[in-house]
């Protein structure tokens, strides 16, 4: 199976402040993983570092980062091994690109289509099948600035899908969605790990978290602050203590709620 990642004695420093405080943490590529903590935890900046966009700030003897087995990767052959979806991306599609464009561009590692990129029909196929999963065909031709914030996230997560990811990494999914919306892509999430694509979800919303996870990594200031399964992890004593306020996690059928006590 081989892992995910790899990291050992990493930190990350900007600022003079380290944004990432020596995290030791191996993840397996067959691990279904949620990352919790609060807003300025580091849990974007670890996304950046797992998925090679960043690197860590010492390199000592001691220092390993490797992203399934390999300290570097090149973007086109990691497209076949991790799909990413962050905020970020979504605000890099700005332009004039439809949806099913979106997730052609998936095939070539690229923000949206250029003519240098030669479009087979097994591509288009297997990008209206993506769709379809995603249950967004019926946009799959309105331009992608003209979409809401939920349906453009649906052609993202389609377009990491296209080269059948072995990772699905997912940061905040439920940003801006309708509690409608966020059950949905909930639903959507269960559905990605059923088909065999494994999620590392990031998230400060419990909400998000779907009965397949079992493992928790929680992050606070920089540093891993919890790491182990469900049982031993994802409990009202754990979150109260990570967020600093006392919390009752309600599990009702596959959704999670949190609530202030
Ligand atoms: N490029 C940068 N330069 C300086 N500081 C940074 C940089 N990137 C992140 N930080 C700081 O590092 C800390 C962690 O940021 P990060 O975005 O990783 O947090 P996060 O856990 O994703 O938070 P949120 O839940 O709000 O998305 C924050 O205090 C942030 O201000
Ligand atoms: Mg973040």
């Amino acid at each position: 199976m081989g892992s995910f990642i790899e990291l050992k004695n990493v930190s990350v420093l900007r600022d003079d402040r380290k944004i990432l405080d020596n995290i030791n943490l191996v993840i397996n590529s067959d691990e279904n993983v949620a990352i919790i903590g609060p807003n300025g935890s580091g849990k974007s900046t670890f996304i950046k570092l797992i998925t090679g966009k960043i690197y860590p700030s010492y390199t000592g003897d001691d220092t390993v980062c490797k992203l399934f087995g390999r300290i570097q990767w090149n973007v086109h052959n990691l497209r076949n091994m991790l799909g990413i979806v962050t905020n970020e991306l979504q605000y890099n599609f700005h332009n004039e690109i439809t949806g099913i464009e979106t997730v052609l561009s998936g095939f070539f590692a690229s923000i949206g289509l250029s003519n240098t990129h030669i479009v087979t029909n097994a591509m288009i196929k297997k990008a209206e099948n993506t769709i379809d999963f995603l249950e967004v065909s019926s946009l799959k031709d309105k331009k992608l600035e003209t979409m809401s914030s939920g349906e453009a996230r649906r052609f993202l997560i389609a377009r990491s899908l296209v080269n059948n990811p072995k990772v699905l990494v997912l940061d905040e999914p439920s940003n801006s969605l309708d509690i409608a919306s966020a059950v949905k892509l909930h639903n959507t999430m269960r559905k990605i790990s059923g088909s065999g694509t494994k999620i590392v979800l990031v998230t400060h919303l419990v909400s998000d978290i779907i009965p397949e996870m079992d493992r928790f990594v929680f992050f606070k200031k920089g540093k891993i602050f919890a790491d182990g399964n469900r049982k031993n992890i994802f409990t009202s004593d754990k979150l109260s203590s990570l967020f600093g306020m006392k919390v009752k996690i309600n599990e009702n059928n596959s959704l999670c709620e949190i609530a202030v006590v």
